[in-house]
């Protein structure tokens, strides 16, 4: 396989989501094969205590590649945790020459640029009535689940996230390793705050619980979102980590193709039970395990992207 393609194909799956922005992933030239690792040093032991969040970041990047694949003409078959030797090896995929890529694979690979994190409130404006039933059926297509929260349960799904933020905002261990991820945009890596301010915004996270104050802004946000639904898997390791982010990812897509963006609430997830298993719970027709809550609409404001690491640091020749 070519070095170039390889190299294209890689550009576009490094712009995938990750938790606190680490792209946790690496990607080897090897026999003919595109391999996919999970980089363990980018790690967050407080906040993804099991890696669950690492491994569903690269399965972002892994459906990232494999729209990119399309898009050159290839079909990139995902040969996941090939290695019982190697927990870190998320994927070997093998790419086969397979003619132009349909519109839809085309709109979607359009998708991978515009599609970012949108944390502000969402503008007062429905999304497109067939929305729901797409995006149900972008996360179906990657064996994994999505459960759209109905506004009646909106309220009860708010008081979770607001109890998973004071929970992990009293944890001094959790607000470090927060505060170690907040950079200048100069890193390549992690959630940016502006260069001159990033000491002071890291002393404030190290030292004050703010959790109270995220609490209500992240409930505010829950209750007005035009769409919050749940991601579920199958079962709970590496595989189905690995199928959720590339259910997420292709969530995130089909969203993107019509302008709409979404943003986390991960934190009856991230805390563990016994909120996760309230979060199950609540949604009568949740199947299999939570794995993310999104919420997701069109966004009010121009958002910005968030910084990569350059190819070179991920990529080995
Ligand atoms: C598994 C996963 C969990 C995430 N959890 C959160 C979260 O709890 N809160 C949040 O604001 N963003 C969350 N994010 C979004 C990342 O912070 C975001 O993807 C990263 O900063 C890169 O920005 P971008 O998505 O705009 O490219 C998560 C992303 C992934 C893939």
């Amino acid at each position: 396989m070519a070095a170039d393609v390889v190299r294209l194909l890689v550009e576009q799956a490094i712009r995938a989501p990750s938790s606190h922005n680490t792209q946790p992933w690496r990607f080897r030239r090897a026999d003919g094969a595109i391999e996919l690792h999970a980089d363990r040093s980018r790690a967050l032991p407080v906040n993804d205590p099991d890696n669950r969040e690492l491994f569903i970041s690269c399965g972002a990047a892994l459906l990232n590649l494999r729209v990119a694949a399309r898009h050159y003409g290839f079909l990139a078959s995902p040969d996941l945790l090939p290695d019982p030797a190697d927990d870190w090896l998320c994927a070997r995929l093998t790419l086969s020459e397979a003619g132009p890529e349909t519109p839809d694979e085309a709109l979607l690979y359009a998708a991978i640029t515009r599609r970012r994190t949108y944390r502000k409130p969402f503008a007062d404006r429905m999304v497109p009535d067939d929305c729901p039933q797409r995006i149900r059926e972008a996360a179906e297509a990657e064996d994994t689940w999505l459960s759209l929260v109905p506004a009646g349960l909106r309220e009860s799904i708010a008081a979770l996230v607001g109890e998973g933020d004071r929970r992990q905002f009293a944890d001094p261990g959790w607000r470090r390793e927060l505060a170690r991820w907040m950079r200048p945009r100069s890193r390549g890596d992690g959630l940016t705050v502006p260069a001159p301010t990033a000491p002071i915004t890291r002393t404030v996270i190290r030292s004050f619980n703010l959790g109270a104050r995220v609490a209500k802004r992240d409930a505010a946000l829950l209750r007005t979102a035009p769409v919050v639904a749940v991601l579920s898997s199958r079962t709970d390791d590496r595989l189905a980590w690995l199928a959720t982010g590339q259910a997420l990812q292709r969530v995130l897509l089909v969203l993107a193709t019509d302008g709409i963006l979404a943003a986390y609430a991960n934190q009856p997830c991230q805390v563990g039970d016994p909120l996760r298993a309230r979060l199950r719970d609540a949604l009568p027709n949740l199947s299999g395990h939570p794995q993310l809550l999104v919420q997701a609409g069109y966004p009010s404001a121009a958002a910005s992207t968030a910084p990569r690491r350059p190819i070179a640091d991920v990529l080995d020749a």
